[in-house]
């Protein structure tokens, strides 16, 4: 199918903690966001890479220009978008400026800057088989329970009580880049506009919209170096990534 990615960097890093968007971090000397688009480029999945960066951020969009520079007259285009408050905000941003004709897309976070390229592909390889949803996914290490905040007497001995143990052979933690049918895709996200504030802030990912839909979603085996930098722990392991034997 006619491939885009979207890669979604207009966040805020908030939870990284260098006060400046996370996609301009410093990574082995690059940016975050240098390296996502890399990797992106480098799987050769796509027509088009569509990046959604803050609104009204002239350094990312310099930073997009100057990598466009860099893949020079290869086939693929480059396009930028103003992301939005929210990171679903973002992907519709993205969704509306993809080119006519384009079938399928991957929409993949700028914070999983070291995705293998194999991931990319194991994605593509499965929307090409007739997927309209796929996932790369990997098996849980610890044991997740349910639990809520305590109250009365509970609360004196401790702030939350367990209510359960999830199954761990039968989790997954999912990641990124998540490939998808385009119009299944631009109905979750249309149907995500009529959400609430609670069940707006309750989406964390795209694939959850589209089994709202009932449009079943896909796994495929993900990497550990596909981790989403999210706090300054994640930013050492990434370091250490490019330096290992894993980088
Ligand atoms: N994202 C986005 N637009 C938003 C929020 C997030 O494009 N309004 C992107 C981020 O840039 C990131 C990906 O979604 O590549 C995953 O989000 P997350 O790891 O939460 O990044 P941030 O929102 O930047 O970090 P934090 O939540 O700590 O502020
Ligand atoms: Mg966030």
């Amino acid at each position: 199918p006619v491939t885009a990615v979207i890669v979604v960097a207009a966040g805020s890093g908030e939870r990284l903690g260098y006060g400046m968007p996370k996609a301009k971090v410093p990574l082995g000397g690059e940016t975050i966001l240098t390296h996502a688009l890399r990797g992106v480029a480098a799987a050769d999945v796509a027509r088009q890479i569509c990046v959604a960066v803050p609104k009204g951020d002239t350094q990312l969009r310099a930073l997009c220009a100057a990598f466009a520079a860099e893949l020079g007259d290869s086939s693929t285009q480059i396009t930028v978008v103003d992301g939005g408050s929210t990171r679903s905000d973002s992907v519709r941003s993205a969704l509306a400026a993809l080119l006519d004709g384009t079938e399928a897309v991957l929409v993949h976070d700028a914070a999983r800057a070291l995705t293998p390229e194999r991931v990319f592909h194991r994605v593509a390889d499965a929307l090409a088989a007739g997927a309209k949803a796929v996932i790369p996914a990997i098996p849980v290490v610890d044991t997740v329970k349910t639990v809520i905040e305590t109250h009365g007497d509970d609360a004196a001995v401790a702030p939350e009580l367990v209510t359960g143990t999830a199954p761990r052979e039968a989790l997954r933690a999912v990641q990124t880049p998540q490939g998808f049918e385009v119009a299944t895709l631009r109905r979750a996200h249309d149907a995500a506009l009529l959400f609430d504030d609670a069940q707006s802030a309750a989406v964390t990912d795209d694939a959850m919209l589209v089994e709202l839909l009932g449009v079943p979603v896909h796994a495929v085996r993900g990497a550990s170096q596909s981790l989403k930098i999210t706090t300054p722990l994640d930013l050492i392991i990434a370091e250490g990534l490019l330096e290992g034997p894993l980088g």
